[in-house]
């Protein structure tokens, strides 16, 4: 299959697999491992636009960027026009790409009116997307799920309205907000919201192994996907995804690949954060490095016991040698 070069407005794109955004998990050391195995744009967690223009510090570090992980999508999540508008002036400047946050289905961000609440208000959409048009020159992107239920399937309707109104590109997760994460994604609705628009459109959903990216690009003739899930503690999805696209040989990590790959990871997360913030956010991560292969629970039930960085990176040594050696 063609590799395809997605074209967002002025952003070209070298390729078309994308690190999906987020919350909690594409931080800025994230970020910068999964665009080391290739990803052609990577996204920033959700940020709110409430925080933002009271200019939280919290906010800030969740803004902080590093030069080789551009080109770099920035999401934001808000409900109310002139805010998300504003928001998008003070990003402006940092970020290739703003994206606008509709399908998050969490009850506090639901709650709020954002996310995929806005799915069961379609003219707010029109009136948000009309607002951060006007300041926001450069790609302007938003992320949807399918619609609010099963009874309400309103993605077309919603990707008429953004296109309409100015929007560059599309990324759909087929999932109504009810559904959360069970189930399948219905990768048909990205084919039908890819028929009905002239922007691109990305799929978003359920891509665990390089053959799923491929048949999400083949099946639904999206122009970019997305890589998620699939990715925790597996950046080589990316580049296998890549290299079943150019018709190279698929290459699996050993276990000294992901040694040296966890590694790196823990090193720029404590560069960034520092070491208390790294011994509680890398454990997920770490983990996940290590699923799958021998004695990986012991692992994870021995990293509960570490609060020091070298225990952490001993720990991983004797464990990754040891699995290499069964
Ligand atoms: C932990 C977690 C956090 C997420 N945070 C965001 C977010 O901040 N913004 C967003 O648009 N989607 C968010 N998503 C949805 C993903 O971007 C993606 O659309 C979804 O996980 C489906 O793709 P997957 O099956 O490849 O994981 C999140 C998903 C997960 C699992």
């Amino acid at each position: 299959m063609q590799i395809r070069h997605p074209q967002i407005k002025s952003l070209q794109l070298s390729n078309p697999v994308i690190l999906a955004p987020m919350a909690g998990i594409t931080c800025l050391p994230y970020r910068r491992i999964m665009k080391s195995f290739g990803a052609s744009l990577v996204f920033s967690e959700m940020v709110s636009a409430n925080g933002l223009i009271r200019d939280g510090q919290k906010t800030q570090l969740l803004l902080a960027t590093h030069q080789n992980e551009f080109p770099l999508g920035i999401q934001l999540f808000g409900d109310d026009p002139v805010v998300l508008a504003k928001a998008a002036e003070i990003i402006k400047e940092d970020s290739s790409l703003l994206d606008i946050n509709m399908g998050c289905p969490v009850k506090k961000v639901v709650r709020s009116g954002a996310g995929s609440a806005l799915l069961q208000e379609p003219q707010r959409v029109g009136q948000i997307i009309t607002a951060v048009r006007k300041v926001y020159p450069g790609p302007l992107t938003i992320k949807i799920r399918s619609g609010w239920d099963e009874n309400s399937l309103n993605f077309l309707d919603i990707g008429r309205i953004a296109e309409a109104e100015g929007v560059d590109a599309i990324t759909l997760h087929p999932r109504p907000r009810s559904q959360g994460f069970s189930g399948n994604a219905h990768w048909e609705h990205i084919a039908e919201l890819k028929s009905a628009l002239n922007i691109p459109v990305f799929g978003s959903g359920d891509i665990f192994s390089a053959e799923d990216g491929l048949q999400m690009l083949q099946q639904t003739g999206c122009d970019a996907i997305m890589i998620g899930r699939g990715g925790y503690g597996n950046p080589w999805l990316i580049s296998q995804i890549l290299a079943l696209l150019a018709g190279e040989k698929v290459v699996y990590p050993n276990s000294e690949d992901k040694f040296r790959v966890a590694l790196q990871h823990l090193q720029l997360h404590h560069e960034h954060f520092g070491e208390k913030k790294t011994l509680l956010e890398m454990r997920k991560h770490l983990c996940w490095y290590a699923k799958g292969l021998d004695g990986a629970s012991h692992f994870r039930a021995a990293l509960q016991n570490t609060d020091q960085l070298n225990q952490v990176v001993e720990l991983l040594r004797t464990f990754f040698s040891q699995t290499e050696a069964a």
